[in-house]
């Protein structure tokens, strides 16, 4: 349940706009999306990525060329979760993932979403329209303890204590993180010793891993334009020089491999 950033009691839809018992009062946004985090909780005036990335990001992501994790965190999910259940995506993005798993369920949870960034609520808001979706922190989500089945964290900063916090007891986190040879091949089209990831998954104390699985595939970036959007969504884009990240240029397409190292959490069942 959704609940107050101010004072922590339960809020209320209502027409367009969230209310609190003390007369706090949020508003929806055109899209449906509600913004729940206080100018005291922004590190930024803007928090988020700036809107061209979201939109590279969005365009890249619906072009299907990391569809193999999206398949592999709905078959996950349905392995531990029964429908109906309570999801929340802790950093949303573009939508892309929950979007995903709502359709491969038949529509049947009960699906929440929290970004940091207005624009990726935005457009979340707009591709997964049976979500709920506020703009707030994940170390300050604002919902009532115990609300989900599942919180989904995918490529996102994460909160051990909010996590135990929302998610049920006999509940689950699922993690998704870097596996050791993701992206490789357009790591070394740039670097002369390129490395393995390390994987390390996260640490959630009162959590116990079920189980890891890297989630591997090949993907041919068909032309430059898509092999600079995948450049610009990863961290590299930004510690690189140019001179090194000017390889990319020669480049008519490139074939990589995509490996997402997910991790499955359960809660412990009682406190
Ligand atoms: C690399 S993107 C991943 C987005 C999405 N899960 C995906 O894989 O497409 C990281 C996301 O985390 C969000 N983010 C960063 N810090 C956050 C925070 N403290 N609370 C909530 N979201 C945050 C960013 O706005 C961004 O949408
Ligand atoms: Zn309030």
């Amino acid at each position: 349940m959704l609940v107050c950033p101010v004072c922590g009691s339960p809020l209320q839809k209502e027409e367009r706009k969230y209310v609190c018992g003390n007369g706090h009062a949020f508003d929806m946004a055109k899209e449906g999306y509600v913004n729940l985090l206080l100018s005291n909780q922004k590190r930024s005036a803007e928090p988020g990525d700036p809107k061209e990335s979201v939109r590279s990001r969005k365009e890249f992501l619906d072009a299907g060329y990391y569809e193999s994790l999206a398949k592999g965190i709905a078959r996950i999910v349905t392995e531990v979760l029964p429908e109906p259940s309570k999801i929340l995506d802790a950093g949303v993005g573009t939508g892309y993932y929950l979007s995903y798993l709502t359709n491969a369920r038949g529509h049947k949870d009960i699906c929440h979403a929290i970004d940091i960034g207005k624009e990726e609520c935005r457009v979340s808001a707009k591709k997964v329209k049976e979500a709920q979706i506020a703009v707030a922190s994940v170390f300050r989500l604002p919902y009532s303890d115990s609300s989900f089945d599942l919180v989904m964290s995918v490529f996102t900063p994460y909160a051990p204590e909010e996590f135990l916090r929302v998610v049920k007891p006999g509940g689950y986190v699922l993690a998704v993180q870097p596996g050791k040879r993701h992206l490789y091949e357009l790591k070394a089209a740039v670097y002369d010793c390129p490395y393995e990831n390390e994987e390390k998954g996260y640490d959630l104390p009162g959590f116990t891993l079920v189980k890891t699985e890297n989630v591997i595939d090949r993907i041919r970036l068909k032309d430059h334009d898509a092999i600079m959007a995948l450049w610009n969504m990863t961290p590299y884009a930004h510690k690189t020089s140019r001179k090194d990240a000017a390889k990319l240029d020669e480049l008519p397409y490139l074939d990589t491999t995509t490996d997402f190292y997910v991790s499955l959490y359960q809660k412990e069942a009682s406190e």
